[in-house]
């Protein structure tokens, strides 16, 4: 078994842990707009439930990232030199960085990053079957705070970040912008960031895609609270919230809630919580960028454009670019 490395106060699996969870989730449902943080989606059952989205039709940013991959393997990889360390951002199942891997250089290491333990283990071990010779040195972390990369990947003359499933669109783009000066520090000078980013698009492609007709995203959102239930005492009656996703054209971001059916009271790590009928806890936002926004942003953190791939229909972008010196 790949062994796997916790370090900081979100993945550790200790006391902080759940306080970290208690401390948001009391704080989110006790402001005036109640929000829970999107990272908290992924549980074990929200990992899996997340995978289950990626397989519905409506879905386009999975196989839309995942071809644009396929058909530019090789000029992407041209970017990560031999001996250098792959580093990961929210690796999940792995499945885009084994269509780089196949094609790479030999690697010092491969860092898968995650948040959940769990996915992070089972992964990297199924990883580690069909790429024996695979330094594979998975890191349970909350990549919104700093981290230790393992030693290999510290070593190694290069580290190169990928950062696929326009996971950063979940980023408030002040976050993406801490996120990308963060990234820096951690892969250090000479690096290289390939990021993957959903584009805007026909407003009904959107909502279709987090409105999934077999109800997928639906039970994904409610997970939330099923995970709050279990670890932090809750009382919310799942069949009294609803799932609700849209796009907010002028923020260019779809948003996730979960809207109260009726007026009533949850209580939560013995905390008392008031909503009124169809009051919301914002549960995530998805932003949707172009080329040009997203290129902005990093241009503004010191990352300088070195590559932009896209499918043919333009719904995803794949951007790579390198550090400024
Ligand atoms: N990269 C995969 C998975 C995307 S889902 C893909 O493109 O399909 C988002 C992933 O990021 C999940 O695996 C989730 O556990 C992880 N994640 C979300 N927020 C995180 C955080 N703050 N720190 C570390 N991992 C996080
Ligand atoms: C991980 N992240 C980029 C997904 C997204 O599309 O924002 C999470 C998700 N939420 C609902 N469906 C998928």
């Amino acid at each position: 078994m790949v062994a796997l490395a916790r370090t900081n106060p979100s993945t550790a699996n200790d006391e902080t842990e759940v306080s970290a969870f208690e401390r948001d989730v009391l704080k989110g449902l006790g402001a005036r707009r109640k929000q829970l943080a999107p990272k908290y989606f992924y549980d074990g059952a929200g990992s899996q439930l997340f995978e289950r989205i990626t397989e519905q039709p409506e879905y386009y940013p999975t196989r839309c990232e995942m071809h644009i991959l396929q058909d530019n393997a090789a000029d992407i990889a041209r970017l990560i030199p031999a001996g250098a360390a792959l580093v990961e951002f929210g690796s999940g199942s792995n499945k885009k960085a084994r269509i780089l891997l196949a094609v790479a250089p030999v690697l010092a290491a491969y860092v898968p990053v995650d948040i959940s333990p769990e996915m992070l283990e089972q992964e990297a071990d199924a990883l580690q079957l069909d790429f024996p010779r695979l330094n594979i040195r998975p890191v349970a972390a909350d990549f919104t705070q700093i981290f230790e990369l393992p030693e290999e990947a510290k070593a190694a003359a290069v580290r190169v970040g990928f950062f696929p499933g326009s996971t950063i669109g979940n980023f408030e783009p002040h976050e993406a912008a801490s996120f990308l000066r963060n990234a820096a520090k951690i892969l250090g000078p000479n690096s290289i960031l390939i990021v993957g980013a959903d584009l805007i698009k026909p407003v009904d492609i959107l909502n279709a895609a987090y409105n999934d007709a077999a109800g997928v995203t639906a039970r994904f959102n409610l997970n939330l609270l099923v995970r709050i239930n279990r670890e932090l005492n809750g009382s919310f009656k799942l069949d009294t919230f609803e799932h609700h996703a849209f796009y907010n054209r002028e923020r260019h971001r779809i948003e996730m809630h979960l809207a109260s059916l009726k007026r009533q009271k949850v209580k939560v790590a013995g905390e008392c919580f008031d909503f009124r009928a169809g009051e919301t806890i914002h549960t995530e936002n998805s932003y949707k960028y172009s080329v040009e926004s997203l290129g902005a942003l990093a241009r503004g953190v010191g990352w300088l454009p070195a590559g932009v791939w896209m499918d043919s229909k333009k719904y995803f972008s794949i951007q790579a670019f390198t550090l400024a010196p």
